[in-house]
């Protein structure tokens, strides 16, 4: 409480000293990666084809995470691989090198491979792959593929809608841990987790992640909710991108955690302009990541951004990213009482309502 206070009356200083006309540097690491600036491109449609990767790169992002490579699909591959397997057995029994390439190619992960190595060869920013899954398997070591292919780094994105009543939730951390583990222990590049808020307590369970080695703490995971077609009685699952009132849960949970992890920090969900982008720099956030704004509002928007955070910290007088990263945070682990009266009081005052409800 008594740093978040210290840390306003900073900024306000700060505010008033301003210094103009002073170039200033977004430079900033990320997983012992060396990035221009702080915003990076989430994996999204944008990152299914090579020219989109390279259109990408082009618009200002300091780095790509690509779309997921899903487990699901690396499980269809070993199916595949086991059919074809069988068919061909009759002629080939004893040898695997007699398969048509072709064949495996079209059906397993070497398209995603190879869409790595060009990355790689035709940009000049880091290339994140992105492993998704959920259950322990040997889809993990798939995570060396990708580093063999040029991946800078890996986010692991540990999406688990349970559904079972009889799994518990220490269960489901442990199932995390150790699918985190595998990865981790199978390449040497840095491992990212991209995490739900859908554990008990969000901020242990990433410090677990953080005392296993976890480079990056992506936070958080959009969930997909279904909803129900009136009309047709069905259930539907439909993307829809994000908004700026989504930043509130991840940016409480980066606040929180900022001074207790090793790990870096990646903000994900609900930027829609710079505003956002130095609301997660405040609360700690070493990199904040971007999707939803950049398909609303095209490409060109990236460079918007960054302008607009190269002015904000000109017009305060701050010469680089340091300045202002973290100084919102809390550094009270257990500052138990500072939220409940902050959320007594929201609620006091929300029931005198200023807001000109209809009552
Ligand atoms: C169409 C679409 C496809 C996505 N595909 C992936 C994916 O393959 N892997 C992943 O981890 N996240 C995926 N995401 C989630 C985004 O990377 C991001 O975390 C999420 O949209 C929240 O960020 P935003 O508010 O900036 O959009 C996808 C999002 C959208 C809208």
């Amino acid at each position: 409480m008594k740093r978040w206070l210290l840390s306003r009356r900073l900024l306000i200083q700060v505010a008033i000293i301003g210094k103009k006309g002073y170039a200033m540097d977004l430079t900033t690491k990320y997983m012992g990666l060396s990035l221009k600036n702080p915003l990076i491109a989430s994996p999204s449609p944008l990152s299914h084809n090579l020219k989109h990767i390279k259109e990408l790169a082009n618009s200002g992002v300091a780095a790509i995470v690509i779309h997921s490579l899903f487990e699901e699909q690396l499980f269809e591959e070993e199916h595949n691989r086991a059919s074809i397997i069988e068919s061909y057995s009759d002629s080939f029994a004893e040898s695997l090198s007699y398969f048509p390439e072709y064949s495996l190619a079209a059906t397993g992960p070497t398209p995603y491979l190879n869409m790595i190595k060009a990355a790689r060869a035709e940009t000049d920013i880091p290339i994140i792959a992105s492993l998704n899954g959920s259950t322990m398997g040997n889809w993990t070591l798939f995570s060396k593929e990708m580093e063999d292919s040029g991946a800078s780094a890996i986010e692991l994105n540990l999406y688990s809608p349970i559904m079972d009543l009889d799994i518990t939730g220490n269960e489901i951390e442990q199932l995390h841990l150790d699918i985190f583990t595998s990865v981790k222990k199978a390449v040497s590049i840095p491992v990212a987790v991209k995490l739900s808020p859908m554990y008990t307590s969000f901020v242990n369970v990433a410090k677990k992640f953080d005392s296993l080695g976890a480079d990056g703490i992506v936070i958080l995971n959009r969930y997909i909710y279904p909803d129900i077609d009136l009309d047709t009685l069905e259930v539907t699952s439909t993307v829809h991108l994000s908004d700026k009132n989504e930043i509130r849960l991840p940016l409480a949970l980066i606040s929180s955690l900022r001074n207790y992890v090793k790990a870096d920090i990646a903000a994900t969900t609900g930027v829609e302009s710079v505003d956002e982008v130095i609301k997660y720099l405040l609360v700690g956030a070493n990199v904040v990541m971007t999707t939803s704004a950049i398909l609303k509002k095209g490409l060109h928007y990236v460079n918007q951004i960054i302008s607009d955070l190269n002015n904000w910290l000109e017009s305060r007088g701050c010469g680089d990213l340091n300045e202002i990263r973290g100084t919102l945070s809390h550094s009270q682990h257990d500052d138990h009482n500072y939220y409940r009266s902050d959320y007594v009081a929201a609620l006091q005052k929300a029931n005198r309502n200023p807001y000109g409800w209809k009552n």
